[in-house]
């Protein structure tokens, strides 16, 4: 294959960063309503009929796979354990070949509850591995936060996500002040005693409208400065790449093994330069950016259901309207999408 032909067959953009890593979200529903995600009453739903079918969606994937150069898929939501599919889901995806010749890398964005009696079948479906979403260790403060007293279940499901073999385990936590800055440290001590990978994302301006508030999201250096009065920290050597978190090494002590912990500074320290992400939306749109507010439809404009020309064609032709590099997280944004 000459250059040209590569690169005629790669999502894109006039930057020159091309997506490799691609988020399917596979239903906009969740049974939890975090705080910084969704209102308390939750969203208006979409419609069955407007959300991609389970072949719809493994032929978006194989298309994305096999003719435009993504090499990873991570399955979202809402809350992607609700879809009931998910396990054929991705088995399909995991006969398909990348260009190298291998089955595309498969993740699991989830909350973890219901995780513990799904990761058998979900290991056996070929998924690699789990992030699962956990703000804080104390149940009535993780119940506050996510409106749901659900804190034995998500811990139940990290435990089996581990003995099942879908490791590294990662765990996501977004800090809030006056909210849960007390369970930083914890949070840190827990996944560091069992080797998870625990990553702080700044709250980034995509829940419910207005909520959003630049005061109250804990950002990078704060996160640094509470986490140094414990641990030794130092910056991860290896090259960060298009991975969002940046990494610090945690220095072993008497009381804990040491280890890693990511912050992922969407906004004070924003990662457009390296991104290497594109998103399906459950009902079949693509966005090229977290903090996109324009959307190509993959089904209804094109007939995804008619033609399998149609992805690639709007895909590269959405591409080149991804944002600058340099952008930061807009806050003034009106975002529609949790993530
Ligand atoms: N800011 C930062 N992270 C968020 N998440 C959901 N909404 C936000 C937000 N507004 C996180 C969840 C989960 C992942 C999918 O994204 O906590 O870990
Ligand atoms: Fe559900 Fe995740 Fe949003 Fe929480 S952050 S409400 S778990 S989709």
């Amino acid at each position: 294959m000459t250059s040209l032909q590569l690169a005629a067959s790669t999502l894109t953009d006039a930057f020159g960063r091309v997506a490799r890593d691609l988020r399917v979200s596979l239903t906009d529903r969740c049974n939890l309503r975090c705080t910084y995600c969704m209102p308390a009453d939750g969203l208006a739903w979409f419609p069955t009929e407007d959300v991609l079918t389970d072949d719809e969606v493994v032929r978006v994937i194989g298309i994305a796979v096999e003719r435009l150069g993504v090499e990873k898929l991570r399955f979202t939501g809402g809350e992607p354990l609700l879809r009931i599919g998910l396990e054929g889901i991705i088995a399909a995806t995991k006969q398909l070949r990348t260009a190298r010749g291998v089955a595309p890398e498969t993740s699991l964005t989830t909350n973890g509850v219901g995780l513990d009696k799904r990761v058998k079948g979900l290991a056996a479906a070929g998924l690699d591995r789990v992030n699962v979403s956990l703000d804080s260790l104390d149940r009535e403060r993780y119940a506050a936060l996510a409106r749901r007293d659900r804190l034995p279940d998500v811990l139940a499901g990290l435990a089996a996500a581990e003995a099942a073999g879908l490791t590294p385990v990662k765990v996501n936590a977004v800090v809030m002040r006056g909210v849960n800055e007390a369970d930083v440290v914890p949070l840190a001590a827990f996944c560091l005693a069992r080797r998870y990978q625990l990553r702080f994302i700044e709250q980034m301006p995509l829940g419910p409208k207005h909520e959003w508030d630049r005061s109250k999201m804990v950002t990078q250096a704060e996160l640094l400065a509470l986490l140094g009065e414990h641990y030794r920290l130092s910056p991860a050597v290896e090259a960060r790449g298009a991975a969002p978190a940046e990494v610090w090494q945690v220095e072993a002590d008497a009381d804990q093994p040491g280890g890693r912990i990511g912050v992922i500074a969407s906004v004070t320290a924003p990662f457009c330069g390296a991104c290497d992400r594109t998103r399906i939306t459950a009902d079949g749109q693509l966005r090229t950016c977290l903090f996109s507010t324009r959307e190509t439809d993959l089904r209804g404009r094109f007939g995804l259901a008619r033609t399998t020309n149609s992805w690639p064609r709007c895909g590269r032709a959405a591409m080149p309207r991804r944002r600058r590099p340099t952008a930061s997280a807009n806050p003034a944004s009106p975002n529609p999408s949790a993530p």
